[in-house]
């Protein structure tokens, strides 16, 4: 609670109400006449940061819930104005120094107190509530910045977690943009080196004399251009974790040098021959098939095998396609609630985004919800704001035609033999066509919620 109630029988007023709002989940704010934040109660540290509460006093709401809100002529604030309550909006609450938070906004003006006991500075109060969790989003774990519902990303969370009191050298495979570099982020802040540095090379972004001593740095004089000595990503990681991003790009007479500081745990400046220990865990990335280039003679199988002590492989987006509910709703809150908006996504928006093929993966999702969030005007995006060839996938193309792993159109679905038992695919199908709601998928089969329970059981898909 904030400090300036100004009697106490106001503070015990407003004390009282913030704990009955915080026995609910709530956050409670009391505004004056200029939307001006004049106490906010304490549940907003839990929801967001120790302090924020207090911190807010005397800041127009509009900094916090946003102008689109409660800016001049804001919807919300024309409402209050004209003397009208309002429920369940959607707004970015962002409080300095913490990432924004999707809320659900309830405002009414708040009566003049004939018995002189609350604030009479008080004329709007805001009851707020987290709302990330809004539109079918149980299930949904959220894993050091990752959020994942499939089993296949759950199991590889699991994995991280098995792995947290070891420094084994890890190899993670995948297309691009599925999520490799986070992960990787994750592996280092559920390991022993986690206070340590996390130093991240790109092997596919230099050429092959430069990536040497960005790896290994140099002395002074070592090749033309080398004016003074200089540090390497080696030094730099020391006690934490080295990234090897596209390590499949790394050209074949680095990979011998790699092999060597692997093996050896040692390794020399370029131009130097004094031998430094290499204090660090290397985790590497590619979205290259890596088997393949060893059997081309483009990488040698020795690293190969030294690099996937632990292989993890993080499947693409449209293989987990119960992924893409969660992950649009959360990067939507990150993406809108940088520009201090709060939307929502339509019924048949979030249909194009399941539908999409992704090629590009999450990173693709994000993109398109950046360009959705730019074009559109109201609260609601709507399929005609996703990028042209996201909105098309699921609405226009025919499935014959999109040339990735196919989920198998609504007919096709129906076609589901009622009284034999689906196989696993098609029991998978079924299930992600109803976005893994199972009462759903089990009227659509013509079974019972426990028939179907018993043959996602048997096909392995219970998650
Ligand atoms: N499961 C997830 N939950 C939340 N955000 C995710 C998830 N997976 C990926 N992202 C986001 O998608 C973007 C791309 O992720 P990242 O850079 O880790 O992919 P990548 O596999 O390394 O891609 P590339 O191969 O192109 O380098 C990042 O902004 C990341 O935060
Ligand atoms: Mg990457």
């Amino acid at each position: 609670m904030t400090a300036s109630c100004p009697t106490p029988a106001s503070a015990v007023a407003f004390r009282g109400v913030s704990m009955a709002f915080a026995a609910l989940g709530r956050v409670f704010l009391c505004l004056d006449k200029d939307f001006h934040i004049l106490h906010a109660s304490e549940l907003l540290d839990d929801m967001t940061a120790p302090g924020s509460a207090a911190s807010l006093a005397g800041l127009p709401v509009e900094q916090v819930l946003g102008a689109e809100l409660f800016g001049r002529g804001g919807s919300l604030r024309a409402t209050l104005e004209g003397g009208e309550r309002r429920e369940g909006w959607r707004a970015s609450l962002a409080v300095e120094g913490y990432e924004p938070r999707l809320v659900s906004v309830t405002a009414a003006p708040f009566p003049a107190d004939p018995a002189g006991v609350c604030d009479p500075l008080v004329r709007y109060v805001v009851v707020l509530r987290p709302a990330e969790g809004d539109g079918g989003d149980a299930d949904v774990t959220l894993f050091h910045g990752l959020v994942a519902r499939s089993e296949a990303m759950l199991r590889l969370f699991r994995l991280v977690q098995t792995l947290e009191q070891s420094e084994v050298t890890v190899l993670i495979t995948g297309e691009s943009g599925t999520g490799k570099e986070r992960l990787a982020h994750a592996l280092h802040a559920r390991s022993p080196r986690q206070g340590g540095p996390f130093v991240a090379v790109n092997c596919g972004a230099l050429p092959g004399e430069l990536l040497e001593s960005e790896l290994f740095g140099h002395v002074r004089g070592a090749f033309t251009g080398a004016v003074r000595d200089r540090v390497g990503r080696f030094e730099l990681a020391a006690g934490g974790t080295l990234f090897l991003d596209e390590v499949g790009d790394l050209p074949l007479p680095l990979q011998v040098k790699l092999l060597r500081v692997l093996q050896e745990r040692r390794f020399e400046r370029v131009g130097e021959s004094v031998s430094r220990v290499a204090d660090v865990r290397v985790i590497a990335a590619t979205n290259l098939d890596l088997a393949r280039a060893v059997a081309e003679g483009r990488f040698r199988d020795d690293l190969y095998y030294r690099l996937r002590v632990v292989p993890i492989h993080v499947p693409p987006l449209r293989e987990r396609r119960e992924d893409v509910e969660p992950l649009a709703n959360h990067l939507l809150a990150r993406v809108a609630g940088r520009r201090g908006r709060a939307l929502r996504l339509s019924p048949d928006a979030l249909r194009c985004l399941i539908d999409a093929r992704w090629r590009g993966n999450v990173r693709e999702m994000e993109n398109a919800l950046e360009y959705a969030v730019a074009v559109c005007r109201g609260q609601t995006i709507l399929p005609e704001d996703l990028p042209a060839d996201v909105m098309c996938t699921g609405v226009d193309v025919p499935r014959a035609a999109v040339p990735v792993a196919p989920t198998p159109a609504p007919p096709t679905l129906r076609a589901v033999d009622e009284t034999g038992p689906p196989d696993a695919e098609q029991l998978r199908a079924v299930l992600e066509a109803h976005r893994w709601r199972r009462e759903e998928a089990a009227q659509e089969l013509g079974i019972s919620r426990s028939t179907l329970w018993r043959r996602m059981r048997e096909a392995g898909l219970l998650h």
